[in-house]
């Protein structure tokens, strides 16, 4: 099997690339293939632009998110991982969307709907949040997260969402805490494409 993991974190030291590490550790475990976009490292420019448009318009993808793309279509699996920054996606991960899961090769107005281009990959995305999970289980916001980035954008374009693991309070929470929470990151990502 062929992971794909899309990573979004400015910082090498950051609980974020621990998880990242942890993750790939335990694909890897496996026997499978790994391959990594660190979105910051690559400094992927995250704006779509008219020109992009324009471009893929015309049939002429600009060149970095046909790489990006060509990743994607060799993957068996996409996982995204990310702290969650003011609600959603970091920005450098927003535009990695809205940029590269574009019309035509993410998904396509048919004549029934939606056509969802990705369909047979799976997906599972890790985040890290502040805020105590408790709270945003209780305010919503955690069924929030996931229907926006699990049904959103993995759904809408056919990647079976298999996964979605949110950590709260990561900042206060304390090292034993942090140590087990990549305990489980490895447990769970080891069986979860299986
Ligand atoms: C720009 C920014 C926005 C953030 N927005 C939120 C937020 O909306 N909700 C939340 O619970 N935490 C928020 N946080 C806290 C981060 O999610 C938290 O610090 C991070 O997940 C911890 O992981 P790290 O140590 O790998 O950065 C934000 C942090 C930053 C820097």
């Amino acid at each position: 099997m062929k992971h794909l993991i899309v990573y979004a974190h400015p910082n090498a030291d950051s609980f974020n690339h621990a998880i990242l590490e942890t993750t790939a550790a335990a694909l890897k475990a496996n026997g499978d293939e790994v391959v990594v976009r660190d979105l910051y490292a690559l400094d992927f420019q995250p704006v779509l632009k008219p020109a992009d448009t324009e471009a893929m318009k015309a049939g002429q993808t600009p060149e970095d998110i046909r790489v990006e793309q060509q990743h994607i279509s060799e993957a068996d699996t996409i996982t995204f991982i990310f702290p969650i920054w003011w609600t959603g996606l970091p920005a450098i991960l927003k535009g990695y969307v809205d940029r590269v899961f574009a019309y035509g090769f993410a998904y396509a107005y048919g004549a029934a709907g939606i056509d969802k281009l990705l369909t047979g990959k799976k997906g599972l995305i890790i985040n890290t949040h502040g805020t105590p999970k408790e709270i945003y289980d209780q305010i919503g916001m955690t069924a929030g997260l996931k229907i926006t980035s699990d049904i959103g954008i993995f759904d809408f374009t056919g990647i079976e969402p298999v996964e979605h693991l949110l950590f709260g309070g990561v900042p206060a929470i304390g090292e034993e805490a942090l140590t087990d929470i990549l305990r489980q990151v490895d447990e769970r990502v080891r069986t979860v494409f299986a």
